[in-house]
């Protein structure tokens, strides 16, 4: 392992004009270089160099990074190989560390369960391949099943012998350890202490991680009895989550990214037809129920997912609300539904690869429309039935982050439900307040032991009016209004311009009140810890930065461009080098010039703060004016009219803060 010493040094030696400039023709502008993006085809230069930063940035294809993910990406190295690149353009010599014997121990632990699971998949394939059990019972099903070699071999099937012990006995005279094959679950301990194979006689599905690396099993039976289980899966290991585990994703995630889309079907069997098939963008939530992992981990690769359900009616309805969460992590989902009787498998089995593509091309359904459909059929002339059935769409819906995309659904499913666009507009703005309660709460009174001034002692004196329209262009005045389509429900740019200052200033200290400095960060996320927010990376970076903070480490700009994570990462170079900023008038007042808000760190702090809660209350007090346009009995409309009243309120107190006057 390269010491983290090594690494830093790097880091900091390593320029990025220089690391890039071997590559890429730049030409200064300003305080940036410019030039051709080398990841992809473009005539005009859009690829930024931030040497101040040591970022680069394409603002073509939004590829952007530091010295080392330039190296990982241009030149296709993992991680350690770009280090060792650059260690040697600068000379720096490499220090591998010494790791605690604890720590490499537990990585050594977790090594030898790799490699353990890896030699019994070699057993298992060469036991299928070798052995005359294994070619008369393994691979003759296999074939039978219409599988065809290459996709026998490309996703290492095998067969494991119908004997007690057959793979313990190998591995342990191999010189492999008990306890190993015990931890990964390979041998199992019976109650008089018995140790044998848990996978006797069963074929073979071995299950990879991310990168390739074999984690676990499937091994379905080849006996019709009932009585013993179809299929017998390895347990859960310090190598093996599965629920964060996709089988078939390692063999598909090229094809996935290729197509930007992913099938996503329910049994081995299913990926590797849909694959032999030659539909390679193809995985299963093996042996377990989606997680929201899974679909984290897919969305990473694709926004885009088709459900491939097995033709069997009370299986979709069980799923239906699990899969909500495809739409709540952001992803559009469709679906495809085969006839009774029929999974992806037997279908193409039965009637062919092109029939399949055909079938797939003919039958694929926007998700929510799906749903309605189902839910409909049982409630037809029951007015109570589709009450619920009504409220159950709505709430899908509300899960969709892209206030555009809801809206058209919400219209196409006034129309399938036969019911007015306006009851459900209401509706959806129902659910959506509920959720928006919590913001309002947080706004309404700010936390006592906070400092938050009550009167801001900022460096200068509020103006009671507002000032006139500076000369900045509109284009970068996130309170000019915004078109109807995006408000009020984005809040977008406040909260991207929330989190551009909490990760450019978070590790710094300010004076708040001439007596103690504060680290900007704590500060920060304190004062936000009810709001809600609705982009969910913007999300992750708060979660993220809050739990670091508890572990007592302060995130800085430089570990969070580091972050492993890719989204987050690219979100945050993306901040980072965008010309967001607060309103032109919150500048003028406080005589920051625009393009150093570094003067008056205190004001621009509590300028992303408050233009931030200026606009959650703004979302609120425009769901609450919809709703008293609705049918409300006069209880109802007094209520409506009293928070509505309160939203207001905190309005006036966060407008005359920010010191512009909200004129509706
Ligand atoms: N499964 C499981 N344990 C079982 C049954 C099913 O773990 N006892 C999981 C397996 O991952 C299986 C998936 O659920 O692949 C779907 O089940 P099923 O449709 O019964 O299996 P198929 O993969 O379609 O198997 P086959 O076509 O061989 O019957
Ligand atoms: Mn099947």
């Amino acid at each position: 392992m390269i010491k983290k010493e090594t690494i830093d040094r790097i880091v900091e030696t390593a320029l990025i004009e220089e690391v890039v400039g071997d590559f890429v023709q730049l030409k200064k502008r300003g305080t940036s270089m410019i030039g051709l993006c080398p990841f992809h085809n473009e005539k005009s230069p859009s690829f930024n160099v931030s040497p101040s930063k040591g970022i680069y940035k394409c603002f073509g294809c939004g590829k952007g990074g530091d010295s080392i993910s330039f190296v990982m990406e241009h030149e296709k190295y993992a991680y350690p190989e770009a280090l060792k690149y650059l260690a040697q353009k600068y000379n720096i010599e490499i220090e591998e560390s010494e790791i605690t014997p604890e720590y490499q121990a537990q990585v050594d632990r977790r090594e030898s369960l790799y490699i353990i699971t890896n030699y019994a998949a070699k057993f298992f394939e060469t036991t299928m391949w070798g052995s005359p059990s294994g070619q008369t019972i393994g691979l003759s099903y296999f074939r039978e099943r219409g599988f065809r070699d290459d996709i026998i071999k490309k996703f290492e099937l095998g067969y494991s012998p119908d004997e007690w012990t057959a793979l313990q006995d190998k591995a342990i005279a191999d010189g492999y350890r008990p306890e190993f094959l015990e931890e990964t679950g390979l041998s199992v301990k019976n109650d008089s202490g018995k140790v044998y194979d848990r996978f006797r006689g069963r074929v073979m599905f071995p299950i990879h991680n991310f990168t390739g690396r074999i984690i676990g099993f499937g091994g379905r039976t080849l006996k019709t009895d009932k009585n013993v289980p179809k299929y017998v899966n390895s347990p859960q290991s310090d190598i093996y989550n599965k629920s964060n585990v996709l089988y078939g994703l390692f063999q598909a995630k090229k094809a996935i990214r290729d197509v930007d889309n992913c099938y996503l079907v329910e049994g081995y069997a299913d990926v590797l037809s849909v694959h032999q098939a030659g539909v390679e963008n193809v995985v299963a939530a093996s042996g377990t129920s989606l997680t929201p992992e899974h679909v984290r981990i897919m969305a990473r690769v694709t926004k885009n997912v088709t459900i491939l359900f097995d033709g069997d009616a009370a299986g979709i309805k069980a799923s239906l609300r699990g899969l909500d969460m495809i739409l709540e992590e952001g992803l559009n989902a469709k679906v495809v539904l085969f006839p009774e009787g029929h999974d992806p498998d037997s279908y193409i089995q039965k009637l062919g690869s092109a029939a399949f593509k055909t079938h797939i091309e003919l039958h694929q359904q926007d998700f929510i429309f799906f749903k309605t459909q189902i839910l409909l059929k049982e409630a037809t002339n029951d007015p109570i039935k589709k009450a619920a059935v009504i409220r159950d769409i709505i709430e899908s819906i509300a899960k969709i982050p892209d206030a555009i995309k809801a809206s058209v659904f919400v219209r196409e499913c006034s129309a399938l439900l036969n019911v007015e666009e306006r009851i459900l507009i209401a509706e959806l703005n129902n659910i959506k307040l509920t959720k928006a309660k919590k913001v309002y709460n947080a706004t309404r009174s700010p936390q006592p032991d906070s400092p938050l001034p009550d009167s801001p002692q900022l460096d200068s004196p509020l103006p009671d009016s507002p000032l006139p329209d500076s000369p900045l262009p509109a284009a970068i005045e996130p309170d000019s209004p915004q078109p109807e389509a995006r408000s009020p429900i984005t809040d977008e740019y406040q909260e991207r311009e929330l989190i551009r200052v909490l990760i450019s200033y978070g590790d710094q200290l300010v004076n708040w009140d001439g007596m103690t400095d504060t680290y900007i960060g704590p500060y920060i996320i304190t004062n936000l810890s009810d709001i809600s927010f609705n982009d969910k990376l913007c999300e992750r970076i708060i979660t993220y930065y809050h739990d670091e903070l508890d572990k007592g480490i302060m995130p800085t700009e430089k570990t969070l461009i580091q972050h492993p994570d890719k989204e987050l990462k690219d979100l945050v170079i993306s901040l980072i080098s965008s010309p967001y900023m607060l309103s032109a008038n919150w500048y003028d007042m406080h005589h920051i010039n625009v393009p150093d808000e570094k003067v008056n760190l205190k004001a621009t702090i509590m300028g992303a703060i408050f233009h931030l809660k200026k606009k959650k209350i703004a979302t609120m007090i425009a769901t609450k004016q919809k709703q008293l346009q609705a049918d409300n009995s006069n209880e109802q409309e007094l209520q409506l009219m009293k928070e509505y009243l309160q939203l207001k309120e905190v309005e006036k107190y966060i407008s005359n803060y920010l010191g512009s006057v909200i004129i509706k």
